[in-house]
């Protein structure tokens, strides 16, 4: 049997570990938010390292960030061979509203086809594809390139520390390419490349009308509701195209070239399968662009949250002292998130009424990312996705975001590869988020084949 033949099986015949050992992982509430949880953080990163060392992995420390510990190890036996930074992040999106789940969520759980817990998907489960794979071969037989890890835990929350720590480290770091895992597939038959991600300014904004909560009887009709005037501007925030009002907000946008129209319209992404994983009765957004262009390559903003007044049971006739909005905007090349900060409050200068006052205050802010697919990182996946499904990978944009990538490319100089087994209807940063088994097989054979393509 050949090494590469070796490694699969061995991947094959250790399935119910990679199992149990990536539950271990799960279990660990590792909510990079959430300051109550800084312990489990910890843990999270610890349980990281430990599993590192467990493979071999030299040199494997936690480094201090000022946040949440970036894991650090290297495998650097081949002189001469080429060096992959494997990167990954350990942290998790929240879990509320926990009355949805269907299974406690940090209690792996496997049904049919699908393993439940938060970070099954995103990325617990793919972090272990690639360790599983490295695994699989360091077992078997003598591992063909050097390695390098970098795994965080802030991701979920902007990487916001990893900007002034990648300068500190940027020898630590160099390698010929970064592995990134932390991107989805169209689909489980459809391998796929990520080669753009958008960006994110993330905001809250606050307004404030009078002293205290009034009798909404006494007062109503004469003191301007701020959960009205926080709804009204933010209603303004678009035309009624689904396009965006923030003067000046698409200055930047790069157009949409023929081609990349063309390469898209051939993507199974298509209005129908937007409305097949979203249950929505229709969709919605700028009726130029293809739903696959709006979310990829179209910047956009949401309301990711709103509060105001009487939320709890029963009724309270009450006219709010204040409203808070969280508002965050995905961008594209070349729109800059400080930039649109700016657009935000002239947008509030120019329309909030003289019946309230405002603050907007910005609370991260992630770069967006175009990578370069002619390299031989990605090529090497491409071979390797190739062999194990048996069809070329699809290549589009995503528009979810990533930060470390842009900061790999402009910090260190590394570009990365994204790729990743999280399927549209993974239930990412959702109640029961799962992670399809089958597919999460054939990553870690689709990894075993990169390493050796690497060689
Ligand atoms: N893994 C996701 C991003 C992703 C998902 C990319 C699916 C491609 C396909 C990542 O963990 C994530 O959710 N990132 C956050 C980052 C933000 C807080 C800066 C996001 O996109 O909201
Ligand atoms: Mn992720």
């Amino acid at each position: 049997m050949d090494t590469v033949q070796k490694a699969l099986e061995y991947s094959r015949a250790n399935r119910d570990r990679f199992i149990r050992e990536l539950s271990e992982f799960i279990r660990i509430e590792s909510i990079s938010t959430d300051e109550a949880h800084k312990p489990q953080i910890e843990l999270g990163a610890e349980w990281a390292a430990a599993h590192l060392r467990k493979l071999g992995i030299q040199e494997v420390k936690l480094l201090p960030t000022g946040g949440h510990p970036v894991v650090y190890g290297e495998w650097l036996k081949k002189p001469g061979a080429p060096t992959i930074l494997v990167y990954g992040h350990y942290d998790v999106q929240p879990v509320d509203p926990l009355e949805l789940w269907q299974t406690p969520p940090f209690e792996a759980t496997v049904k049919g086809d699908y393993l439940y817990g938060r970070g099954s998907s995103d990325m617990k489960g793919q972090l272990m594809a690639i360790l599983n794979a490295i695994e699989a071969i360091m077992r078997t037989g003598d591992f063909p390139v050097n390695l390098k890890f970098l795994l965080e835990g802030e991701e979920e929350i902007g990487s916001f520390n990893l900007a002034s720590f990648l300068p500190l480290h940027k020898d630590l770091f160099k390698a010929d390419f970064c592995l990134n895992p932390d991107a989805g597939a169209i689909s489980a038959d459809e391998p796929t490349i990520t080669f753009g991600l958008r960006g994110l300014a993330y905001f809250e904004v606050h307004v404030a009308g009078p002293v205290r909560d009034l009798h909404s009887g006494l007062f109503g009709g004469t003191v301007h509701n701020p959960a009205q005037a926080l709804t009204e501007l933010i209603s303004g925030m678009h035309d009624s195209n689904g396009t965006v009002t923030l003067p000046g907000f698409y200055d930047s946008v790069r157009p949409i070239s023929a081609k990349e129209r063309e390469e898209t319209a051939k993507l199974p992404t298509t209005p129908e399968s937007y409305l097949q994983q979203t249950g929505v009765p229709a969709l919605w957004g700028e009726k130029e662009y293809t739903p696959a262009l709006r979310t990829g390559a179209r910047p956009t903003l949401e309301v990711n949250g709103l509060l105001s007044g009487w939320t709890g049971p029963g009724s309270k006739t009450v006219l709010p002292a204040k409203a808070m909005a969280k508002i965050s905007c995905r961008l594209v090349p070349d729109q800059n998130p400080q930039q649109v900060h700016e657009q935000l409050i002239r947008y509030m200068q120019e329309h909030a009424p003289k019946t309230i006052t405002w603050e907007v205050k910005m609370l991260h802010e992630s770069p967006w990312a175009i990578t370069n697919t002619e390299n031989s990182g990605v090529r090497a996946l491409a071979a390797a996705m190739e062999t194990v499904w048996g069809k070329k990978p699809l290549y589009r944009r995503e528009g979810g975001s990533i930060g470390v990538v842009a900061m790999l490319q402009n910090i260190v100089g590394v570009e990365s590869g994204l790729v990743g087994g999280s399927l549209p209807d993974d239930n990412i940063h959702s109640p029961n988020p799962r992670l399809h088994l089958p597919t999460w097989y054939r990553n870690m054979e689709e990894f075993i084949h990169f390493f050796f393509n690497m060689k």
